[in-house]
């Protein structure tokens, strides 16, 4: 007799439906233990979701893309948020983001090869007057300049 083992991602889920419960309003606090423990929800836990929610897999997709602290790939240790709203803009953001995106040889919305830093664009950081700024973790950076940019980057493990 073939027994096929179960696979330890479908396992983790149980106990979280277990302890979450199966309908719709389980999906939230699920998907939240996931993506902390995972660092992302990946294609397979969201069609493992579905089912044992018994709801449709576009609708757990669609819950990852609404939140911006749900992802479906995996991102860098470090996350690197470049303001891109007008005031920003206007101060310099192009210029920074173009040595940003230069000295780690990726895009925005990409991550490195070695994992070390994915790179985003932000709204508003309520820093307006201080502009250009960012988000590298939780820790705020103002009046960026490209060269400032790039020196902080290279000191973020
Ligand atoms: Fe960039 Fe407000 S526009 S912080």
């Amino acid at each position: 007799m073939l027994v096929l083992e179960k696979n330890a991602l479908t396992e983790e889920l149980e106990g979280l439906i277990e302890q979450y419960g199966s309908d719709r309003t389980a999906l939230m606090p699920i998907l939240q233990a996931i993506q902390k423990k995972h660092k992302y929800v990946s294609d397979f836990a969201q069609q493992e979701i579905a089912r044992l929610l018994g709801i449709h897999p576009v609708e757990v997709y669609s819950v990852i893309s609404f939140y911006s602290f749900l992802t479906s790939e995996p991102k860098g240790r470090n996350i690197v948020r470049l303001c891109q709203t007008i005031t920003c803009d206007l101060a310099g953001k192009a210029n920074v983001a173009n040595a940003i995106e230069r000295e780690l040889g990726i895009k925005f919305g990409e991550t490195t090869k070695d994992k070390r830093i994915t790179l985003e664009y932000a709204n508003c950081l309520g820093m307006c007057d201080q502009g250009p700024a960012m988000i590298v973790n939780d820790r705020v950076y103002s009046h960026l300049t490209p060269e400032k940019a790039v020196q902080i980057l290279n000191e973020v493990k």
